[in-house]
């Protein structure tokens, strides 16, 4: 138990149901109970952490009533019903805390503060009316939080979206002068009508600060994004990715992974298997998953890919690929449905990541120095495929196309362009491992935040 003078503490942590968000917080749980406190990890009932994972932590399931059809896509409606039916339970819960600690000892009483992802933001604002702190973990990356904070700004200035002469919307390459590198075309919410679009933002942003954030990110990578937030929130900020380095835990995936995969890699030769994965959100259609098909069967390398059930629109799995193609894909490939992608991007197998570049993949790519082909859809991915091909050097852009898609395999993973992504990005894994190691900023950042905690 975290002590402090007399003070004993109990975090009480929450994350939405959607990995990229889940995993980072299990880390940071297990991380802060290892420094001794109290750890108290509320979860919405769909897609529920694996308690047995995860020994010492407490878990409280919140009656959210969502179905297991939830409609992650329609984000604005889905997130409003995730909060407004987790918030009773949690504050009942945190007001139970409170006053058991009015009959506690000194010695017994426990000083409470919430952490939450922005998702869940009911959970701040439950803190703010029990009086108690409230700090946010955010999971994307830093550059994403200027690109996401200018759009309601571009819309009153009808900057965005940028529209052709019969309003159709453009996917237009010109940068936008405040965040330079990154295109309009690269801003989230292109084609999502602009009322739908700024209720989102409205729920996703968090405009009064909490007392604290934490970022899953390092200074030396995104310098600009962090300045930007500290100078928009005027509160301490915390960089201390990757979470997932920073402590050993069990799985926290919420999917089975078919670990057969890893003896598969043994028999490759190293560098030579592009491993595929969309994450766990991003749907395709049949159209553009039959492209990316024909452009791994085309490309002669071998390739690990990650079907989801569920990733293309209208299919249990693979089922509509013609059997001719699927043989070919069987002399050279493996396709799984759900893989243990930080032992897979580990395995000196893997010589390339052809990602929908959401920031957790994009943060384990990293930390193994594996070079990237990027096919990102919403959200932070446009970004950070941005930065991924133009700032860091180390992934390309591509299209779902099957020519494009073998030039770009082979460029990757046998090219002299690829060697020296291959380079840039073993430099980037370098640095990465100083940030985490001690005295390292990732290392320095997530021991002040321990002292932050401590002074509340
Ligand atoms: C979402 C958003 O899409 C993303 O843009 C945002 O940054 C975080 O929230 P998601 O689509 O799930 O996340 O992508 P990502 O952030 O990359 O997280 C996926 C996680 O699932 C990774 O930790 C990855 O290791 C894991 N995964 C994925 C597996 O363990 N096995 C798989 O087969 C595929």
């Amino acid at each position: 138990m975290a002590e402090h003078g007399r003070r004993r503490w109990r975090l009480v942590l929450t994350a939405s149901p959607l990995q990229g968000h889940m995993s980072p917080m299990l880390h940071l749980a297990t991380f802060l109970h290892s420094k001794g406190f109290s750890i108290t990890m509320a979860h919405s009932d769909l897609n529920r952490p694996d308690p047995l994972n995860h020994p010492g932590l407490t878990f409280l399931p919140l009656r959210d009533n969502l179905s297991a059809t939830a409609d992650f896509a329609g984000a604005g409606q889905f997130l409003q019903t995730l909060n407004d039916n987790c918030r009773p339970h949690f504050q009942h819960h945190l007001v139970q805390i409170i006053d058991s600690q009015k009959e506690a000892s000194a010695s017994e009483k426990e000083s409470i503060v919430v952490i939450h992802d922005n998702l869940m933001f009911f959970a701040g604002s439950v803190a703010a009316d029990l009086g108690l702190p409230s700090i946010i973990l955010r999971t994307s990356s830093a550059s994403f939080f200027p690109a996401i904070n200018i759009i309601p700004q571009l819309l009153e200035q009808g900057r965005f979206p940028v529209q052709g002469p019969n309003n159709q919307i453009l996917d237009n390459e010109e940068i936008v002068s405040e965040l330079h590198p990154i295109r309009y075309k690269d801003l989230p919410f292109l084609c999502t009508p602009i009322e739908q679009t700024l209720k989102t933002i409205n729920m996703i942003i968090t405009k009064k600060p909490p007392s604290a954030f934490l970022w899953n990110t390092f200074e030396f990578l995104e310098p600009t994004g962090l300045t930007h937030i500290r100078d928009h929130y005027q509160v301490p900020v915390f960089s201390v990715g990757p979470l997932h380095k920073i402590i050993p835990t069990h799985s926290t995936s919420f999917h089975k992974e078919d670990t057969s995969c890893i003896s598969w890699l043994d028999k490759q030769a190293p560098r030579s298997v592009v491993y595929v994965s969309l994450g766990s959100l991003a749907n395709v259609d049949e159209k553009i998953s039959t492209e990316m098909a024909w452009g791994l069967a085309n490309s002669n390398q071998p390739f690990l890919w990650v079907v989801r059930p569920g990733l293309v629109k209208g299919f249990e799995w693979f089922e509509f690929l013609p059997e001719d193609l699927v043989n070919q894909m069987k002399m050279r490939g493996l396709i799984v449905k759900w893989a243990p992608q930080k032992e897979v991007l580990a395995h000196s197998a893997v010589g390339g990541f052809w990602s929908h570049c959401g920031w957790n993949s994009t943060l384990e790519s990293m930390f193994e120095g594996v070079p990237m082909l990027c096919q990102p859809f919403e959200l932070d991915q446009k970004v950070n495929c941005r930065y991924l091909s133009d700032v860091w050097k180390i992934g390309v852009e591509i299209v779902a196309e099957r020519g494009e898609i073998e030039d770009a395999i082979r460029k990757v993973l046998v090219g002299k362009e690829g060697e020296e992504m291959k380079q840039r990005a073993i430099e980037i894994q370098e640095k990465v491992k100083v940030a985490i190691s001690h005295g390292g900023s990732s290392h320095n950042s997530l021991e002040a935040f321990v002292d932050y905690i401590l002074s509340l």
